[in-house]
């Protein structure tokens, strides 16, 4: 993920690019860059962040232009893989938000036309392409038309020519909004850089191209000319200092239909190492959040491919005889806790082969790990992990479509569907019941037990209520003690094999006086009827299952300690990436 910004209009671009980039920083910020067209392409770009030292970025001349500010997936953050990317001409600047699958070869096709690339990435592959497009027809935006045709994966672009006043716009699976100001125009990746400058915008469609000029905005969908309507807004320059939402938290939670999407993408054509296929043994280490991801996939991989696997909490994998051979897979958002990198040394000095899941390139366990794949969520600030938990469930389950001769990719790559429905349901029910709760137990079998520990980590990090996860046939051994109309109980009943023994189970939490909120498949009868409040979830398999009652999870944590009146994005005593034993 990254932000993107492009103006065109009376006054000097350089400025309007630099301000608006620092308010798109939270999308990235490993790298910045900026160009602008006064007669030639000049172009500052520079690794680091924008709000530390935007250097002589802002004295550009020129009153159009195109901004960026980076979150690394192909090439480590330096200069020379910062955007803009210019062509062999140096008259074509372009910036790019999203992940191209197919630049590999792209890449080798332009080079042996003579093309001469300049970065590591996989975006100036479309900058060259553009070019050639550009010297057939001398039409920007058809250009651009036919070279993103060309393209598979993810993107968000803006083009920016020498001789043309337009800036060219497209889009597919990754946001772009146009502002339409008084005699200039704004392009960027949220609303937040164009707030102070106007109300009226334009989201585009997947499959849009945009030609845009100070004064006029033409759309075309399918090669076809299209009107897309023209919304006013009406959030203030303070709210958007977050996107408009009031905590980093709930718009990374808000990102997770596309950044789900983006990583099915990303992991697609994975290859897996022949020994996978063997049945090698196969053994997840991780903390954390990342262990309910790993466990998740521990019931899926067996499950679902009938292959076993050892799960251990990273800081215990030494107290345990190390697997002796097999593959040992290390899962960690930041790719720097501590206790994960110690398991995996200690798995590779047992000559086990291994493999890193993580989000952040160049981070310390994708030097240590023999593979890594990773995961496409952009960062992620808020300290409790919630884009990037389902980004490692997205990656695990692309790992068990592979097992399965990708049998499962329709479904992978429609969930992204069910998780946006989640994302406008409302909680408020829920909430009340959790915010003055003594304690609260979240139930589950099978699957949906990581997700109720994962649920209830969310629930306890940032409200500070206690809450825990239970397997929900552990509760009468012990817990049931603790019931009372004070410690409601989030069920997870799914249809399926857990589905009876679950509704005998809710019986017996009512019976103790707990108030019980049930999550379960839209349209069934049975637990609205036995529970104090019935939650529906969309989705017709276990995947979708899985992926909206964590979301619906992550919301009810999320509300009630937004109700509390808590720091949610850095709740006390807890660190983003835990660098010590
Ligand atoms: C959960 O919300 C976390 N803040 C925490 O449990 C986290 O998942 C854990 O520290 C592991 O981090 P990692 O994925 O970066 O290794
Ligand atoms: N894939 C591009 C790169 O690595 C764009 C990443 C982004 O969205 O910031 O440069």
């Amino acid at each position: 993920m990254c932000g993107i910004i492009g103006y065109t209009g009376k006054k000097n671009a350089a400025p309007i690019l630099v301000e608006g980039l620092k308010k798109l920083e939270y999308r990235g910020y490993d790298s910045f860059g900026i160009a602008t067209a006064d007669g030639a392409i000049s172009v500052i770009k520079k690794e680091g962040r924008i709000s530390n030292h935007a250097g002589n970025a802002g004295t550009l001349k020129g009153t159009r232009g195109i901004g960026h500010t980076r979150w690394a997936t192909h090439g480590i953050p330096n200069d020379k893989n910062a955007h803009p990317h210019t062509d062999c001409t140096n008259r074509i600047a372009l910036v790019h938000n999203g992940i191209i699958e197919n630049y590999a070869e792209l890449k080798r096709e332009l080079i042996k036309r003579g093309h001469v690339f300049r970065s590591d990435t996989d975006t100036e592959a479309i900058v060259h392409l553009v070019e050639e497009e550009y010297a057939k027809q001398h039409d920007l935006p058809e250009a651009v038309r036919a070279a993103v045709s060309r393209l598979k994966g993810s993107y968000a672009l803006l083009v920016l020519a020498s001789d043309e006043e337009t800036i060219v716009a497209a889009r597919m699976a990754s946001p772009l909004v146009l502002g339409i100001g008084d005699a200039e125009t704004f392009i960027a990746s949220d609303i937040t850089p164009m707030l102070e400058y106007t109300e009226r915008v334009i989201f585009l469609d997947d499959g849009d191209i945009a030609a845009v000029t100070r004064d006029d905005v033409s759309i075309y969908h399918n090669c076809e000319r299209v009107e897309r309507p023209v919304e006013l807004i009406d959030w203030s320059v303070e709210d958007g200092k977050k996107g408009g939402f009031a905590h980093y938290m709930v718009k990374e939670i808000y990102e997770q239909p596309q950044v789900f999407y983006n990583t099915i993408r990303g992991t697609d054509d994975a290859s897996l190492p022949d020994y996978y296929r063997m049945k090698d043994p196969i053994t997840i280490v991780a903390c954390g959040s990342s262990y309910h991801a790993g466990m998740v996939f521990k019931y899926l991989l067996e499950e679902c491919c009938q292959v076993p696997a050892r799960l251990d909490y990273a800081s215990e994998f030494r107290y345990y005889p190390s697997p002796a051979s097999g593959l040992v897979i290390g899962i960690t958002q930041s790719g720097e806790t501590a206790d994960t990198l110690v398991a995996l040394r200690l798995a590779k000095a047992h000559n086990c082969h291994t493999l890193a899941i993580t989000n952040v390139l160049g981070s310390t366990v994708t030097r240590l790990a023999d593979t890594t794949f990773y995961m496409r969520a952009g960062p992620e600030i808020s300290v409790a992990a919630t884009k990037s938990f389902i980004a490692q469930l997205a990656v695990l389950m692309q790992i068990i479509n592979k097992f399965c001769g990708n049998n499962h990719s329709d479904t992978l790559l429609d969930a992204h569907t069910a998780i946006e429905e989640v994302l406008l349901m409302d909680i408020s029910e829920t909430v009340a019941l959790c915010e003055n709760a003594r304690s609260i137990f979240y139930v589950g079998r099978g699957p949906f037990y990581p997700v109720a520990l994962e649920g209830a980590l969310k629930m306890k990090e940032i409200s500070y209520i206690h809450a825990e996860g239970y397997a929900a046939g552990e509760l009468k051994h012990g817990p049931f003690a603790l019931l009372s109309d004070k410690t409601p109980v989030i069920a997870l009943c799914m249809p399926g094999e857990t589905y009876d023994v679950m509704i005998s189970n809710i019986k017996e939490m009512k019976a103790r006086g707990s108030p019980v909120i049930a999550i379960g498949r839209n349209g069934d009868t049975n637990l609205p009827e036995i529970c104090d409040v019935f939650i529906p979830l969309p989705g017709a398999n276990i995947f979708t299952q899985i992926l909206t009652a964590t979301v619906v999870l992550q919301l009810i944590a999320y509300h009630t300690a937004e109700t509390l009146g808590r720091d949610i994005d850095r709740p006390r005593n807890l660190a983003k990436s835990v660098t010590v034993e």
